[in-house]
């Protein structure tokens, strides 16, 4: 099956001889819905713009829906949408203008523009906001103007460079509500994120970017199974003592009421339970303590090890 995108051995080397990219792999299905995680500097923007064909690499190649990337730019440049991390709309063009003239680069003349401008404006609760310019918008309107734009040419590949960064927690979720929808319509979508847990929700296949090298990838699914154990907090009925103890889990008594727990693989939730029961001790509400995708991102990045 043809990718969507592949990269092959992509390689980037900066002119100060900063080693950005170290014959990065990846490989992202047509309907996926992607996740690149990496800390700040692993190389995920490098990588985006690469693939968007605005920085050249020193070494490897790129795929986009089989089109070798060098050689059919224009062809590739129609197939992908891409909203940066940066903003980068000139401040002073009213926001409808800056959305027509964007579908104007790719052929889409004024009046169907229009149409699709007035369509994704509202999508992006942005329509009231139309005839005035980016200067006048917040940082999150901004980056929601930025998703309008990348959408106007109905591209395949839609790749978005941490889309909800600065975002507050409903529109976030909103635009989340509305990703979501774009990729069941068929729409492939590849971002990077730091809000791991989104991620997590959201994404059927990841890559983890770490110095500029590929240290996971694979289905969110299988990468979550390697997560070696996870911290919850169970809020009990009954006073705790410290002396509360589950074969092969982690207690700790945090408060009269509450334990966390560190639970392995093969110890599972309800064992727990009953073994908490049998020391008279009843549960009244379990949360997670940490996110497991997190703990495992941070053990795949820490520069300790
Ligand atoms: N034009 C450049 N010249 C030299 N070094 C650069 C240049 N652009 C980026 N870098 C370096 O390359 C590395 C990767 O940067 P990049 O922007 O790709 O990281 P990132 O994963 O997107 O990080 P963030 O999460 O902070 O956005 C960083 O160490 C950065 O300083
Ligand atoms: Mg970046």
């Amino acid at each position: 099956m043809t990718h969507a995108l592949s990269t092959n051995a992509l390689s980037k080397t900066y002119s100060n001889g900063f080693e950005a990219l170290k014959a990065v792999d990846l490989k992202v299905e047509k309907g996926d819905f992607f996740a690149l995680l990496g800390s700040n500097g692993a190389g995920k923007t490098t990588a985006i713009g690469i693939i968007c064909g605005l920085i050249t690499p020193t070494s490897g190649s790129v795929e986009i829906d089989g089109l070798n990337q060098g050689k059919n730019i224009n062809e590739v440049k129609r197939k992908i949408g891409l909203m940066p991390q940066e903003f980068n709309f000139n401040p002073h063009e009213p926001n409808i203008e800056i959305l027509i003239n964007q579908a104007g680069y790719f052929g889409i003349n004024r009046k169907e523009a229009t149409l699709r401008a007035e369509v994704l404006l509202k999508k992006v609760n942005l329509w009231d906001r139309r005839l005035e310019v980016p200067q006048s918008l917040s940082g999150g309107m901004k980056r929601r103007l930025m998703l309008a734009r990348a959408l106007m040419h109905n591209p395949e590949i839609l790749i978005l460079d941490e889309p909800t960064a600065g975002v507050d927690v409903e529109i976030r979720r909103s635009m989340w509500r509305f990703l979501k929808q774009l990729n069941q319509e068929g729409l492939t979508i590849i971002l990077t994120t730091h809000y791991l847990e989104e991620a997590e929700s959201m994404c059927r296949n990841i890559a983890i970017l770490n110095e500029g090298e590929i240290v996971a990838q694979s289905s969110m699914k299988a990468l979550l199974k390697k997560a070696k154990h996870q911290v919850l907090i169970f809020e009990c009925v009954e006073s705790l003592s410290n002396s509360i103890k589950i074969k092969n889990c982690e207690c700790e008594v945090l408060d009269a009421h509450t334990l966390q727990v560190t639970l392995p693989e093969s110890t599972t939730i309800s064992a727990v339970i009953t073994k908490l029961l049998l020391q008279n001790v009843s549960v009244a509400n379990i949360r997670s303590a940490q996110n497991r995708l997190e703990n495992l991102f941070l053990s795949l990045t820490s520069k300790d090890e």
